[in-house]
């Protein structure tokens, strides 16, 4: 655990000063061979785990200090070691010692060993109590996300917006998606359930596992029988009704799930578009594994001129960059990087976006914008936007649904996911 502990603190001091978790945490391994699968495991619980919780863990740390702690080491080390003493089943004596260990031997700073063990005792001593306090200290430590954030979900769903922040703070369902080209759902599950695995049907080609399992225990995996997918997203391909032979962009494709769920579906002429030429390598590293060809291209959506032939295309998928609200359970430390003013950034370059590919989309053609966000902003408001800015666009209903756009929810079966599909008239 000592390893574990020290990494995890020193990645969650990396994400509060802004950087993201995981790329943090992808060069902590990559620093770090000698790690075992099980410290590995424990590295990302630990560090997932605090940044969740980090609202009430903050405000348990200030109650036990009497005055703040200026060595942002040690303090991680606290939020850490706090988060498994109130949250895990480890036994508290082994987390206190780690805990005073990384601070004399990995931080090297003896004259806090005191205090570090105090305050961890002291918690362990009040637990209850202090766990209680910290629910009524402030929103942020009661629902575990900013204050800003708890307010703007409060407005725009006044009868969901508790039920959302608690989703947002548990762990995320698993689901995968079978390749119908090479087995049926049912098929799937079979073998799954051959493997010890158990799941059940979630949608049209999606399983839902009863408990999350590491991929290559998956049968098939390597073969491209299976892909790990969200349920919600998971919708995506089925909403934009594409059929054999059509000419389709998928314009914000990296990683690339939604673009390999596409060619499960039908035969198409396909252009994988992303920005990040790195990112979009993991979109050929899936179609590869899954038997599955487009044309990978690097380049910015809101600029086609550079990457565009000038052939119309007849579906375009905008699943476009935004604030990632509706899957902070798989990225806590989302809520702590965002800013209140991002959200009106990502609906201006959303919107830039969404402009330049309507250039791009053939009459008669359908485009189906996406997020992953909760908020109105991204969503349903910049759609309406949308509409009133090009009189050629109608806002068509959902295929297989009554609703005109869908704004999902993050439960059980799925993420939070928005859809619209538009058609130029
Ligand atoms: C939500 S993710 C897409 C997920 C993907 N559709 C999938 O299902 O696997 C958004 C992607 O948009 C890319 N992106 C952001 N801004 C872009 C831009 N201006 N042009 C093209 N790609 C962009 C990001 O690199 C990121 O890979």
């Amino acid at each position: 655990m000592l390893d574990a502990q020290r990494l995890a603190a020193l990645a969650v001091a990396q994400v509060l000063a802004g950087r993201n978790l995981n790329q943090v945490l992808q060069k902590e391994l990559s620093r770090h061979p000698q790690l075992t699968p099980q410290q590995r495991a424990l590295l990302q619980d630990l560090s997932y785990g605090t940044l969740r919780h980090y609202g009430a863990l903050r405000a348990i740390l200030g109650a036990l200090l009497q005055k703040p702690l200026q060595d942002e080491n040690i303090r991680c080390l606290l939020l850490v070691a706090l988060y498994q003493l109130a949250y895990t089943r480890t036994p508290s004596h082994a987390v206190v010692d780690h805990a005073v260990r990384v601070t004399v031997q990995a931080l090297r700073k003896t004259s806090a060993k005191g205090l570090v063990n105090a305050i961890l005792r002291n918690f362990l001593r009040r637990r209850e109590a202090l766990l209680a306090d910290a629910a009524c200290a402030s929103e942020e430590a009661r629902y575990g996300h900013p204050q800003w954030w708890v307010d703007k979900l409060r407005l725009q769903y006044p009868d969901h917006w508790e039920d959302i922040l608690a989703r947002g703070n548990q762990h995320p369902p698993m689901a995968l998606r079978v390749n119908r080209r090479l087995n049926s759902v049912e098929a799937y599950l079979d073998e799954l359930s051959q493997a010890g695995i158990a799941g059940r049907v979630l949608g049209q080609s999606g399983i839902l596992l009863q408990q999350p399992v590491a991929v290559d225990r998956l049968p098939g995996f390597s073969a491209g029988h299976v892909s790990v997918q969200d349920g919600g997203a998971q919708l995506a391909a089925s909403l934009l009704d594409v059929t054999d032979g059509m000419r389709v962009l998928d314009a914000c494709s990296a990683p690339g799930g939604k673009t390999a769920h596409l060619l499960e579906l039908a035969e198409l002429d396909l252009t994988a578009l992303d920005h990040d030429s790195k990112r979009l390598r993991k979109v050929e590293q899936n179609l590869r594994r899954l038997g599955l060809k487009a044309a990978c291209l690097v380049g910015d959506a809101a600029d086609p001129e550079p990457w565009w032939d000038g052939k119309p295309f007849q579906r375009i998928l905008a699943d476009v960059p935004c604030s990632a609200s509706g899957v902070v359970r798989r990225h806590p430390d989302i809520k702590w990087l965002r800013r209140e003013s991002d959200i009106a950034q990502f609906a201006a370059q959303q919107a830039v976006i969404l402009d330049a590919l309507w250039r791009c989309l053939e009459q008669g053609g359908k485009l189906l914008y996406v997020t992953c966000s909760v908020f109105a902003e991204e969503n349903s408001r910049q759609v309406a936007s949308f509409l009133q800015r090009h009189a050629d666009a109608e806002l068509l209903p959902l295929p297989g649904r009554v609703e005109r756009d869908l704004q999902l929810l993050p439960d059980q079966e799925h993420d939070g996911f928005y859809y619209a599909l538009l058609a130029k008239l």
